[in-house]
């Protein structure tokens, strides 16, 4: 891995670190820590992602550390007996849901590189008395399982952090089994951001600053590309929160400052969180 790549995944690795060490102290989470997503230290993106009824009998801390953009498992339509893999398990919230889908005649991994995360993971796991579990240590650019060995991948707000996206979507389609499925939710730059608007790296890294979650946000070319290029097939990309101006932080950033109200809302409105879809071909 390259020094930058490293750097950023070690950031990475201390950020998550320290939000599961709060959320295991009993404090509420944001995936973006208390100066990028509102003067509340609101999380905006993973907000209301969840209905009640969905969290009947999961316990309070994986609820607490639920960092994602989306509701993969709600999207993915599990199915009794299948085996799922969550890339960046995180507290685990989306690991226990699949369990419950695919039943006990099913399997439900969880990956995630940070020690801290992977301990309230396993706390939480152990508190809900679900069986048909299991958390692995490991970088999602390089999976700890075999071939062939699963039949959903689904992953919440977590490939947008990946310093390098192209082994992390290479490692999903080697351990799909042909005809598996990816279900990811992610947030996703639809239509790119306009060069003459903008120095797209520098808008990025800024952004950066208000939501960790999208810092490396790929567009929405950039990711069919990836997908197609190792091999995926039925590649769709659904829209299923966009955000707006209200969702930065106030005072407002240098870059929205300087682009003015009207040019700053129609960057902002370009990220989305996204359900991505796509199947490994069947042999
Ligand atoms: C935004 S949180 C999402 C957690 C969880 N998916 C959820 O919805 O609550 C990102 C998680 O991905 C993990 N993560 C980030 N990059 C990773 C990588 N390259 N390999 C493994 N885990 C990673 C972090 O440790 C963290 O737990």
């Amino acid at each position: 891995m390259s020094t930058e790549n490293q750097t950023i995944t070690d950031a990475v690795r201390a950020r998550y670190g320290s939000i599961a060490a709060d959320v295991l102290q009993g404090k509420a989470s944001s995936c973006c820590g208390d100066n990028c997503c509102g003067d509340t230290g609101d999380n905006t993106i993973s907000v209301g992602l969840y209905d009640t009824a969905e969290l009947d009998g999961v316990p309070l801390k994986a609820a607490l550390a639920s960092l994602g953009c989306g509701n993969p498992t709600a999207l993915a339509e599990l199915h009794p007996g299948e085996v799922v893999l969550d890339l960046g398990s995180g507290g685990g919230i989306d690991v226990l849901l699949s369990a419950r889908r695919v039943g006990p005649t099913g399997f439900a991994y969880g990956l995630d590189m940070t020690d801290e995360m992977l301990d309230l993971a396993r706390r939480n796991v152990a508190e809900s008395g679900v069986a048909n579990v299991e958390f692995l240590k490991g970088d999602i650019a390089a999976i700890p399982l075999p071939d062939n060995s699963v039949d959903v991948i689904i992953s919440n707000c977590v490939i947008n952090l990946a310093a390098d996206k192209a082994p992390v979507l290479r490692e999903a389609f080697r351990v799909l089994k042909p005809g598996g499925r990816f279900a990811v939710s992610d947030i996703v730059i639809h239509g790119g951001l306009p060069a003459d608007l903008v120095d797209s790296a520098e808008l990025r890294r800024d952004l950066s600053s208000w939501a960790g979650c999208i810092a490396g946000a790929l567009t929405d070319a950039e990711y069919r590309a990836g997908l197609v290029a190792v091999g995926f097939a039925n590649i769709d990309l659904e829209v299923t929160r966009r955000y707006t101006t209200n969702d930065l932080p106030q005072p407002l950033p240098a870059w929205a400052t300087r682009l003015g109200d009207d040019l700053a809302a129609q960057i902002v409105g370009r990220f989305a969180s996204t359900f991505v879809r796509a199947t490994k071909p069947a042999v």
